[in-house]
């Protein structure tokens, strides 16, 4: 018999693509998980839209004085959240913070995160453009297990996407995130299958 689907908490921050793959993989079968909380730390964002269109509960956080962590009571909130929710495996999809104590105490060895690059080459924002601005002629991108250090926890999965000659920072993300779409749902897939 199959495992019972792995139970998934997502964060994001902005418009959702990879959340959106993860649910496709999980459709089509090929990602045996459920989703049962997507939280954002910006109410705007198009991941609460997509996840409230999909009939999956989705939350802001109230808004932080930081810009690049939450504050401890609200990420202690959020930890809270997602375990009343069950959630065995917290994915990261364009969340723009840092996770830190709250988080990765509650969760230990159960955060995963992509990167839009080929870590430990470009951490930190906008990997893409940082890959275009260096001419690599290649990059591409990871996913790894979140732990307190910026986009430093152990590399699961990575991708390569070629830079071509053409290419201006956005027509490189996008191809980047095509590649996300896949690697994502796959890498996913083998931590579920590895329980
Ligand atoms: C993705 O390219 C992801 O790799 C990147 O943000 C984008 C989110 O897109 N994440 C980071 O840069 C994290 N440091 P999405 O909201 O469409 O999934």
């Amino acid at each position: 018999m199959s495992n019972p689907p792995l139970r998934l908490g997502v964060l994001g921050s902005g418009k959702g693509s990879n959340f959106e793959a993860i649910v496709r993989a999980i459709r089509s079968n090929s990602l045996n998980a459920t989703i049962h909380l997507v939280l954002s730390d910006n109410p705007a964002a198009r991941i609460l839209e997509v996840a409230r269109s999909l009939g999956i509960p989705a939350e802001a956080l109230p808004p932080s004085n930081f810009r690049t962590k939450l504050e401890p009571e609200i990420e202690t909130a959020a930890a809270t959240r997602l375990a009343a929710a069950g959630v065995e495996l917290v994915v990261l999809a364009g969340y723009m913070r840092l996770i830190k104590a709250p988080l990765l105490n509650r969760f230990p060895g159960r955060i995963v995160n992509i990167h839009p690059s080929l870590l430990p080459s470009f951490p930190g924002l906008e990997a893409w453009k940082q890959a275009w601005n260096a001419k690599v002629p290649t990059t591409g991108c990871t996913v790894h297990w979140v732990d307190a250090g910026m986009d430093t926890g152990k590399i699961i999965a990575q991708a390569t996407v070629p830079v071509l000659e053409s290419d201006t920072p956005e027509t490189l993300h996008a191809r980047i995130q095509t590649a996300e779409h896949q690697l994502y749902p796959e890498a996913i897939a083998k931590i579920e299958a590895a329980r």
